[in-house]
């Protein structure tokens, strides 16, 4: 079958993988209201395109924190690309690196974070980060990210425990033996993930400026008084994120929460946002709404299943032609 958009990458996913696989990607908190608003609420939004505007020549390409991208969109952290494709997160660096995006490495990678930066030297890559109550492990991380040349730190917020996402309680999910978090290997009992610290607050990011150069992005914020908060601490730009709706159901989708959170950091810091991006309309939506950039989660999960980084590469080159054609038939 022709893969012609998204959606036919996701139906391959979940007819060839492992159901308890598809499962964990696909998972949503509690009913999953907030993981299914993410995609209802860009069919709510409407253009007013313009006509008779030369679309004969676009430039689609940005910059994120002063570095260029292909285009405007790039890779969301998500955990254990080895049970999507047997090279895992390395073919995910090869793809954003072929492609000329951005690739935010998660902490809960199935690589190691040296492996991902030599998988593809010289591509555009951050490091996502969780507090972790030993904050040495936190520490050494955050030192390991810098020296193997990922280019900013991505902090997530919206993870103070995991959220409750049924299936994977049903199904009891866990890794398969022959997958390791390898990033946090000797750190602790590395099959248990409640080691991250409920009782960080904004404070925190003072900590972690006092251990890194790097920029640092914090993901997960989703008002304007968060956002405020953001920019009063110093980050150099925001993820509007909800995780996908695997954390707290009940909050907006994502592309509602944007435009209050442009508004309140009043162009300081660069605001991105994830969430639901699966046409390339809703780029451009996005972006019409002030995002710099926007992220893709799953989609990228459902490529890698396909073909590996051939397969994520597809995903981004559809995505690419469709925000390119949207952008001209909008004017
Ligand atoms: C995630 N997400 C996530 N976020 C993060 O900061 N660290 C992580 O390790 C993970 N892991 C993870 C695993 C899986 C399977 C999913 C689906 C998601 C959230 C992710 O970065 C992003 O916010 C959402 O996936 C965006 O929504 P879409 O594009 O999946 O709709």
């Amino acid at each position: 079958m022709a893969m012609v958009c998204l959606s036919d990458f996701e139906a391959y996913a979940k007819k060839y993988l492992p159901k308890i696989a598809w499962d964990f990607f696909a998972a949503g908190a509690d009913d999953c209201s907030t993981r299914d608003e993410n995609i209802l609420a860009y069919k709510r939004i409407r253009f007013q395109p313009c006509m008779m505007r030369d679309v004969s020549v676009m430039d689609i390409r940005t910059k994120l924190l002063g570095t260029e991208i292909s285009f405007p969109v790039g890779i969301a952290p998500t955990g254990f690309h080895q049970l999507a494709w047997p090279d895992g997160e390395k073919s995910t660096a090869r793809a954003a690196k072929v492609m000329k995006t951005c690739y935010i490495a998660s902490t809960y990678s199935t690589c190691t974070l040296e492996e991902i930066s030599a998988a593809a030297p010289g591509g555009l890559q951050w490091f996502q980060l969780y507090i972790h109550r030993n904050r040495e492990v936190s520490k050494q991380l955050v030192q390991r990210a810098e020296a193997s040349g990922f280019q900013a730190l991505v902090l997530t917020a919206d993870l103070p425990y995991t959220g409750k996402r049924r299936d994977d309680v049903h199904n009891g999910f866990h890794l398969p033996p022959h997958l390791k978090l390898k990033n946090l290997e000797g750190a602790f009992e590395v099959c248990k993930m409640n080691h991250l610290d409920p009782s960080v607050t904004w404070n925190d990011i003072y900590w972690l400026q006092s251990l890194t150069n790097l920029p640092i992005i914090i993901k997960g914020i989703l008002t304007k008084e968060d956002a405020e908060l953001a920019v009063r601490h110093g980050v150099q730009g925001i993820i509007v994120s909800n995780h996908g709706g695997r954390q707290l159901d009940g909050g907006p989708a994502t592309i509602d929460a944007l435009v209050e959170v442009v508004e309140a950091v009043q162009g300081k810091v660069e605001v991105y946002l994830d969430g639901g991006i699966r046409k390339g309309s809703d780029i451009l939506k996005a972006l019409a709404l002030g995002a710099k950039c926007v992220f893709i989660g799953r989609p990228a999960l459902w490529g890698l299943a396909y073909k590996g980084e051939e397969g994520l590469q597809d995903v981004l080159r559809i995505l690419q032609d469709e925000f390119r054609l949207s952008m001209a038939l909008a004017g």
